[in-house]
C-alpha cells in the first residue's frame, strides 16, 4: 500500500485543528499508519528542507517550522501521495481549490498549515526521516 509523509504544521497546531485536519485524512480513505508530535530544532527543520536551501524563503521556512510543535504523520492508502496533495490543495492557501485543507485553515504561503511529500519517491525518504521502521504499523 502506499505510504506518504504528512506534516502538520505549527499554524494548525496553535489553532488546535490537529482533529478536524486527520479527519480530512481518514474521511478520504487514508489510514495514519504512525503519529508523532514534535517539537523541530533548526538542524531537523533545516535538513528536512534542505532542497529549498538556495531559495529565498529558506530561513523564514525553518524559523516558522521551528516556531511551535508540529504533527508528523505516514498515511497510507491507495493513490496516497497524490490523494493527500489534493487534499491539500495548492501551496498558496489564496490559489487553494474550495474545500482544501489550505483553503480552509491556513493562513499565508508560509504558514499553510501542512506539508505533504510530493513524489512517492520522495515519500520515501520522508517518512525515513522521521520515522523508524517499528514506529510505522
Ligand atoms: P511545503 O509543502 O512545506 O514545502 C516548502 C514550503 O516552503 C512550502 O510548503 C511553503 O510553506 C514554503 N514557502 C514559502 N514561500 C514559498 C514559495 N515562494 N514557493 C514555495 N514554497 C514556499
Amino acid at each position: 500500500m502506499e505510504q506518504t509523509l504528512s506534516i502538520i504544521k505549527p499554524d494548525a497546531v496553535k489553532k488546535g485543528v490537529i482533529g478536524k485536519i486527520v479527519d480530512r485524512f481518514e474521511s478520504n480513505g487514508l489510514r495514519v499508519a504512525a503519529m508523532k508530535k514534535m517539537q523541530l530544532d533548526a538542524k531537523k527543520a533545516g535538513d528536512f528542507y534542505a532542497v529549498h536551501a538556495e531559495r529565498p524563503f529558506y530561513g523564514e521556512l525553518v524559523e516558522f517550522m521551528t516556531s511551535g510543535p508540529v504533527v508528523v504523520m505516514v498515511l497510507e492508502g491507495e493513490g496516497a501521495m497524490a490523494k493527500n496533495r489534493d487534499l491539500m490543495g495548492a501551496t498558496n492557501p489564496k490559489e487553494a481549490a474550495k474545500g482544501t485543507i489550505r483553503a480552509d485553515f491556513a493562513d499565508s504561503i508560509d504558514a499553510n498549515a501542512v506539508h505533504g511529500s510530493d513524489s512517492v519517491e520522495n515519500a520515501a525518504n520522508e517518512i525515513k526521516f522521521f520515522f523508524s521502521k517499528e514506529e510505522i504499523v
